[in-house]
């Protein structure tokens, strides 16, 4: 089942040649249970920082990373993750790479369960038929859409996503974002996106947090409310076009290119 990620007052530096650098500063997020949030900022803003902290792979100098009423202070099988390249294994076929996860995460699963698993997964994003593909025979947008089913195969309770489409041409990339909005409504996480791309941000998330220059704190928070069941049309609406030209004017803000007065 889902839970809530709350980051608490963190802040960190990473320890340099030159000294401290402090990339996150008194960073509070909240998000609830089963919700989507993307985070958008400046390059090098402290990002990547941030889903290392959440996945536990790091812990911060300051405040604390809470899932479901717990700090976190080391990695987790419930946490899901998946970047801008997939990797995944060539000499597996793209079904025993989605079913790796559950052999490495203890679960009760017999082989047959772990197989219609991962099949009804890959059925779910478009990849029926392809289970016995290497890696290298399919495309990009393909070897992505297979990487978020290996994200997902274990059913975490969180799923960080770090510029998962980034890679992608622009109507693959339209066509994965309608891919895990619809993902979303069988699958239960609470997901965490990172991106640059501010239309993926709004297609995809409840919240979106847009944080300052580093080191980063959360400069602006955006609902959406673009509905439960949306289509890529819905970034037309005069209201996605609203929201759009707000979240650009944050990160404006955020590199510091606009003044923070004329802020909303
Ligand atoms: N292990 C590390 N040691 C020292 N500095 C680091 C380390 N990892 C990242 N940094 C620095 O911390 C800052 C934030 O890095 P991070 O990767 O979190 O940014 P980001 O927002 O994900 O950037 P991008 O948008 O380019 O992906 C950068 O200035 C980076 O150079
Ligand atoms: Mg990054």
């Amino acid at each position: 089942m889902p839970v809530p990620i709350e980051l608490r007052a963190v802040s960190h530096a990473y320890k340099t040649d030159s000294g401290p650098l402090p990339v996150l500063r008194d960073l509070n997020i909240k998000m609830a249970e089963g919700s989507f949030t993307a985070v958008v900022g400046p390059s090098g803003c402290g990002k990547s920082t941030l889903t290392r902290l959440i996945a536990g792979l790091m812990r911060p100098d300051e405040g604390q990373v809470w899932l479901g009423g717990e700090i976190v202070t080391s990695p987790r099988a419930t946490v899901g993750m998946a970047f801008q390249n997939p990797v995944l294994l060539e000499w597996r076929s793209i079904l025993q790479n989605v079913m790796l996860p559950l052999e490495i995460v203890k679960n009760k699963l017999s082989k047959s369960q772990r197989e219609d698993r991962a099949r009804q997964l890959l059925a779910l994003v478009g990849l029926e038929g392809f289970e016995d593909k290497r890696p290298s025979e399919l495309s990009g947008g393909m070897r992505q859409r297979a990487s978020l089913c290996r994200s997902i195969v274990h059913r975490p309770q969180v799923l960080i996503l770090d510029e998962p489409f980034g890679a992608l041409d622009a109507f693959t990339r339209e066509d994965l974002w309608q891919t895990m909005h619809d993902l979303r409504s069988e699958e239960p996480f609470t997901c965490l996106l990172i991106t640059h791309d501010l239309r993926e941000s709004v297609f995809l998330a409840d919240e979106v947090v847009v944080l300052s220059g580093r080191p980063a704190t959360a400069q602006y928070k955006l609902t959406v409310d673009l509905g439960d069941n949306r289509k890529i049309d819905d970034l037309y609406t005069a209201k996605a076009v609203d929201m759009l030209a707000t979240l650009r004017h944050q990160i404006e803000v955020a590199q510091g290119r606009a003044p923070a007065e004329a802020a909303e």
